[in-house]
C-alpha cells in the first residue's frame, strides 16, 4: 500500500471499510478544473513571495497541465486510496515532476483548498443555471407571442374566477423565472470571495499574498476571517435554497401544464416529440416531461433538507461531515438544469387548443367581477354591488344560464339600477377588455408586459 499523503505519524494503514467509507474521489473529481486552477494561482502566488524557485512553479504549471490533459483525455486514474481530488492531483503530481510538487502543499490546507474548489464550482453551475433560465423565459416569451389575444379562465382554488389574457399567464411565469434568476446572481455576488490561504483554520506565518491569489482566480477579496473562511457553507446553502425556489416554480408550471393536457381541461396539447405512451393502454399520451418536472422538484429540495440538517451541529472550523456537502449540490444543479431544459422544450412544443379554450369560457360566470365593477361605475358602493351581482349570479345558477343571457328585464327584477350599457360589461371578452389597472390583465397593459420582456430578452 502507498503511504498517505499525511501518513507520517502513522504505524498502521487504514482498513478497507474506512478507506472505502472516507473516500470522496468517487464524485468530488468533478472539481478538477478548480483544483488545478486553484493549485496554479497558488504555486504562482507561492514563486512570487519567495516560496518557491521560479523553476519549481514552471515545472509546477507544466505538470499540471499535463494532468488536466490527461483527465480530459480520461487516460486519468483516479485511485481511491488516494482518497479526495486534491490528493489524487498532488500525489499524481508528485509522480510525474518529483521534487518540486512537494512545495505546492505550502500554506495550504486541503481545508481551504476544497473550499475555493467549491465557491470556483458554484460560479460556473450559477452561470449554467442562468443562462438555462433565461432559454426558459425566452421560450414563454415566444409562446406569448404566438397566442395574441387568447383568453382564457383565471383560476382561484381552481375554481373559475376571472378571465385573463393566456399571454398574461406566460408573463407571470416569467416574471417568476427572473426573481429566480436574481437571487441566484446575489448569491453568486455573495460567495465569489476567496477562502485560499486560511489554510487549516488559523492562516499561516509564511509570508504569503491572498490578495494575489483571490484575483488571479477571479474572486473580489480574500475572505477576512481564516475560521469562517474554512467553517461555512452558507453559499452551498444559500444556491441551494435559491435552486429549491426555481425547482418550486418549475413543478408549478408542471401541475398547471399537466392539468391543461387533461382531457378534462383539454387546453393544451404537448407535441408527440415531448409526450411518452404507455406500455399497456395502446391510446395514451403522457405529458411525463412535466410530470419529472414536478417529481424532480423534491430531490432539490431534498438537496437543501439534506445540506441544512448537515450544517446544523457543527462547530466552528472544518469538519470531515462537510465532505457530505457535495453530492446534494452536484444533485440540485444537475437535476434543476435538466428540469429547467425538459421545462423549454416542452414550451417550445405545445399547442394551446383555442376551439377548446373558447368552448370552455362562457362557463363560471368570469365575468361576475366587471359586472360589481359596473355598479361602482355607477355610485354603488362596492359591498351593495358585491350583493346584487350575487343575486344575479344565484338567478343564473337557478336558470342554468350566462349573465349575460340574463334579459334587462330580469337584471332589473334583481336591481332597478341595471341599464341597455350593462352588455358592454358582461361576457369574457368585454370583461377583459375592461381591465385597465397597472400590471392588469387588459390587452394594452399586456401588451406592454410583452413588450418589456421582448426587449428584454431579445425576442422578436
Ligand atoms: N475531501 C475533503 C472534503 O471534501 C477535503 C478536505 C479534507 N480535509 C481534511 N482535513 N480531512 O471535504
Amino acid at each position: 500500500k502507498e503511504v498517505k499523503l499525511w501518513g507520517g505519524r502513522f504505524e498502521e494503514s487504514v482498513t478497507d471499510a474506512v478507506e472505502k467509507f472516507s473516500e470522496s474521489i468517487s464524485y468530488d473529481k468533478a472539481l478538477y478544473k478548480q483544483d488545478i486552477m486553484g493549485s496554479r494561482a497558488h504555486a504562482t502566488m507561492l514563486a512570487h513571495q519567495g516560496l518557491m524557485t521560479a523553476s519549481d512553479r514552471d515545472s509546477i504549471l507544466q505538470g499540471l497541465d499535463e494532468i488536466e490533459r490527461c483527465i480530459e483525455a480520461g487516460e486519468f486514474v483516479w485511485r481511491t486510496d488516494r482518497e479526495d481530488v486534491h490528493m489524487n492531483i498532488e500525489a499524481a503530481l508528485t509522480d510525474m515532476i518529483g521534487e518540486p510538487a512537494k512545495k505546492l502543499h505550502t500554506a495550504r490546507s486541503r481545508n481551504d483548498q476544497v473550499v475555493t474548489d467549491l465557491r470556483l464550482w458554484c460560479r460556473d453551475a450559477i452561470d449554467k443555471i442562468l443562462s438555462c433560465i433565461k432559454r426558459l423565459q425566452v421560450a414563454l416569451v415566444t409562446l406569448a407571442k404566438r397566442n395574441e389575444g387568447l383568453i382564457v379562465p383565471g383560476y382561484t382554488h381552481l375554481q373559475r374566477a376571472q378571465p385573463v389574457l393566456l399571454q398574461h399567464l406566460l408573463l407571470s411565469y416569467v416574471e417568476q423565472l427572473e426573481r429566480d434568476a436574481g437571487r441566484l446572481v446575489d448569491c453568486r455576488g455573495r460567495l465569489n470571495v476567496c477562502p485560499l490561504g486560511a489554510c487549516a483554520l488559523a492562516g499561516t506565518g509564511l509570508p504569503i499574498d491572498r490578495f494575489m491569489t483571490s484575483d488571479a482566480l477571479g474572486f473580489t477579496a480574500p475572505m477576512r476571517n481564516s475560521i469562517d473562511a474554512v467553517s461555512d457553507r452558507d453559499f452551498v446553502l444559500e444556491f441551494l435554497s435559491a435552486n429549491s425556489i426555481a425547482a418550486i416554480h418549475l413543478s408549478r408550471i408542471g401541475e398547471e401544464w399537466v392539468l391543461w393536457a387533461s382531457e378534462e381541461f383539454g387546453f393544451l396539447t404537448p407535441s408527440d416529440s415531448v409526450s411518452t405512451g404507455s406500455s399497456i393502454m395502446p391510446q395514451k399520451k403522457n405529458p411525463d416531461p412535466m410530470e419529472l418536472v414536478r417529481g424532480k422538484s423534491a430531490r432539490v429540495v431534498g438537496d437543501l433538507v439534506t445540506l441544512l440538517v448537515l450544517c446544523k451541529g457543527l462547530p466552528q472550523a472544518y469538519n470531515r461531515d462537510l465532505q457530505e456537502d457535495k453530492e446534494p449540490l452536484f444533485d440540485s444543479v444537475k437535476t434543476l438544469t435538466g428540469m429547467l431544459e425538459v421545462s423549454t422544450e416542452f414550451a417550445q412544443n405545445i399547442t394551446f387548443n383555442r376551439e377548446r379554450i373558447q368552448r370552455a369560457l362562457p362557463a363560471g360566470h368570469l365575468d361576475a367581477t366587471t359586472l360589481a365593477d359596473y355598479l361602482v361605475n355607477k355610485n354603488i358602493p362596492f359591498r351593495t354591488s358585491h350583493d346584487i351581482v350575487g343575486r344575479s349570479v344565484a338567478l343564473c345558477v337557478s336558470k342554468h344560464c350566462q349573465l349575460q343571457d340574463l334579459t334587462l328585464d330580469e337584471l332589473r327584477n334583481v336591481n332597478p339600477i341595471f341599464d341597455e350599457d350593462v352588455y358592454e360589461y358582461l361576457g369574457v371578452e368585454n370583461s377583459v377588455k375592461k381591465f385597465a389597472s397597472y400590471g392588469s390583465t387588459g390587452s394594452e397593459r399586456v401588451t406592454e408586459q410583452l413588450g418589456f420582456w421582448a426587449n428584454k430578452l431579445d425576442v422578436n
